[in-house]
């Protein structure tokens, strides 16, 4: 009994540290940058190539977006045509254009967009 008593405690403290703050920052550098250096740089970043005239290496990058206006309208799934590109509705938008993305890589970039795509990265190839 003491010792659930002692685990109980410590998990309350556990979260009374965190306060649920949930960390935006963090939430990008860990789930959503490898997703777009892994998937994306290789045609859209100051480091290779901005096809499209879309660079999505900052967040200055992808808010004036390429050819068609900004890439991601946040908190706007409809209207973010990345988010369009990468759910391959069309053959002529689709991203990355060779393979579909595997559904998980889907989902958590709509999260983000959903999120209002907080993005910590002011300039291309910035420190994290
Ligand atoms: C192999 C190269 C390649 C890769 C990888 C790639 N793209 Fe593209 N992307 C292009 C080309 C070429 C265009 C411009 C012509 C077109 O629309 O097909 C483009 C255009 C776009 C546009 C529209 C830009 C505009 O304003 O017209 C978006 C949005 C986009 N890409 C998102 C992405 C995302 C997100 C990824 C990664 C998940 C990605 N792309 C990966 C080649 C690529």
């Amino acid at each position: 009994m003491l010792c659930l008593a002692a685990v109980v405690t410590c998990s309350v403290r556990a979260e009374d540290q965190s306060a649920n703050r949930f960390d935006t920052d963090r939430f990008f550098h860990l789930q959503i940058e490898p997703i777009l250096e892994k998937r994306c740089f290789e045609c859209h970043s100051h480091q290779h190539k901005t096809k499209g005239g879309l660079a999505l290496d900052s967040k200055p990058g992808w808010e004036m977006g390429g050819e068609s206006g900004a890439a991601v309208k946040p908190g706007d799934l409809k209207n973010s045509p990345l988010v369009q590109a990468i759910r391959h509705l069309d053959e002529d938008t689709a991203m990355p254009p060779d393979e579909k993305l595997p559904a998980v890589e889907i989902a958590l970039l709509e999260t983000w967009v959903m999120l209002g795509a907080p993005d910590p990265r002011a300039s291309p190839g910035k420190a994290k």
